[in-house]
């Protein structure tokens, strides 16, 4: 295999491994999480608060990588704080899907 191959199957196989699933264990953890801190200001049933309702209505319109980069960078200016610290690439894309459901 030349350079440059190899270096696309490199990052080809970077990529899946970014975007995979979070395991069931952590599923769990996004669970608790998304009631318990996001629920804080988004409310319990995510029908919003201090934060915007979260409901699979309301994000119909937003594209998952608007919503993913708006929870690990948070929004300046407002109260939605970034959640890069804690929460990886693949775990706010799992987020966001388990908002859409
Ligand atoms: C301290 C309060 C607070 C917490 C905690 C919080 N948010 Fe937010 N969030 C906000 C506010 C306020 C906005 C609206 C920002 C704006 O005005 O654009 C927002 C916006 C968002 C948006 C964009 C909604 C849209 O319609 O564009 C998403 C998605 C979101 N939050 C997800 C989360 C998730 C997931 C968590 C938990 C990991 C979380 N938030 C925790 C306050 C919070």
């Amino acid at each position: 295999m030349s350079g440059p191959e190899r270096l696309g199957l490199i990052l080809l196989l970077g990529c899946s491994v970014a975007v995979a699933e979070p395991d069931l264990a952590r599923q769990q953890e996004l669970s608790n999480l998304l009631k318990h801190d996001c629920g804080a200001c988004h409310g319990l049933s995510r029908k919003g608060g201090l934060g915007p309702s979260l409901l699979a209505a309301d994000l119909a319109g937003k594209s998952d990588e608007f919503l993913v980069a708006t929870i690990l960078q948070g929004r300046k200016g407002t109260a939605m704080p970034p959640w890069r610290s804690m929460l990886s690439e693949a775990d706010a894309l799992w987020l966001v899907k388990a908002l859409r459901e």
